[in-house]
């Protein structure tokens, strides 16, 4: 397995395999893996072939995270994280530094952003204002360390995707972006590297988020439900535990993204709860 450290070492490479005609399967991440980010680097293998290249990207984008975040605590484990690499066979790990993504931003140099001006409205560009322009504009510097033929991503993170189909699509990057399912621990709660955060008791209650996805399923499983009625549903439920605040809920057509008055088998259900000082996200189709 490779590293690599600065973006040309990475382009260099890139390239070499490009012209060599070999694919290249990429999995961005923010590192502290765990199954949820395999399950993408299994799906990107799946995809480029045996003889094609994978390549997973550690980096904590900082112009992602506002400076009420969490970017100073975000959890490491670079050991732990190669070695979960080298178990699942991928080829290349990019690891660049603050000073390689975002050359002169010390000095104030730094000036270019990508922004997706629509899918980025609601839900998380409501409660992380910043959030979204931080990701696409990593995204898209990745995209072109790493120039990828495929790019695998997790329908965790429903509306990053969104977003970032949005703007490969909208900016003519020539690559094929994948959305993979959510992994979930046994008892349903999401995998992520903040759980890590949650103490055994928030931990629990953390199931709060799996659980009113699961209600709002059998809710409409007969008949639609006026979206409103749902809405006060998961507020009850989730105030039932008691380090638990509900951020928001939202319901919306999977195809259009617009909003759903009713809500029907088939409606997309997003949420996030506070619980404690961590921040949780889930989301499911009805
Ligand atoms: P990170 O949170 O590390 O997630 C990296 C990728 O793993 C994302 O595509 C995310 O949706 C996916 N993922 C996380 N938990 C998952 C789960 N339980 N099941 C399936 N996939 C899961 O998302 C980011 O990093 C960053 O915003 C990034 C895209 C790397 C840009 O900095």
């Amino acid at each position: 397995m490779k590293t690599f450290k600065t973006v040309a070492a990475m382009q260099r490479a890139a390239l070499a395999w490009r012209r060599a005609g070999t694919r290249i399967g990429f999995v961005p991440t923010m590192g502290f893996l765990h199954d949820g980010h395999m399950s993408l680097v299994r799906d990107a293998r799946r995809r480029v072939g045996q003889q094609g290249k994978v390549v997973l990207s550690i980096y904590v984008n900082p112009t992602q995270f506002a400076p009420t975040e969490d970017l100073a605590k975000y959890p490491r484990d670079l050991r732990r994280d190669y070695a979960l690499c080298g178990a699942e066979g991928v080829d290349a790990v990019f690891l660049p530094s603050d000073a390689a993504m975002y050359p002169g931003k010390a000095e104030g140099r730094y000036s270019t952003y990508v922004v997706e001006e629509r899918l980025t409205q609601g839900m998380e560009g409501v409660s992380r204002p910043t959030h979204f322009r931080g990701v696409t504009t990593v995204v898209a510097k990745l995209f072109n360390c790493v120039l990828p033929d495929v790019a695998v991503f997790g329908a965790k993170d429903w509306q990053q995707a969104a977003v970032i189909r949005r703007m490969a699509q909208d900016l003519n990057f020539p690559l094929k972006i994948v959305v993979a399912p959510t992994r979930r621990e046994p008892d349903g709660l999401a995998m992520s590297s903040r759980n890590t955060y949650l103490d055994p008791d928030e931990r629990q209650q953390g199931l709060v988020l799996s659980e009113a996805l699961a209600a709002c399923r059998r809710a409409v499983q007969k008949q639609p439900v006026a979206a409103a009625e749902l809405k006060r549903a998961v507020t009850r439920l989730v105030k039932t535990r008691p380090a638990a605040r509900l951020d928001y809920v939202e319901f919306f057509d999977p195809e259009c993204r617009e909003p759903a008055v009713t809500v029907r088998r088939g409606t997309q259900m997003a949420l996030a709860v506070f619980v404690g000082k961590t921040r949780l996200i889930d989301n499911g189709r009805l």
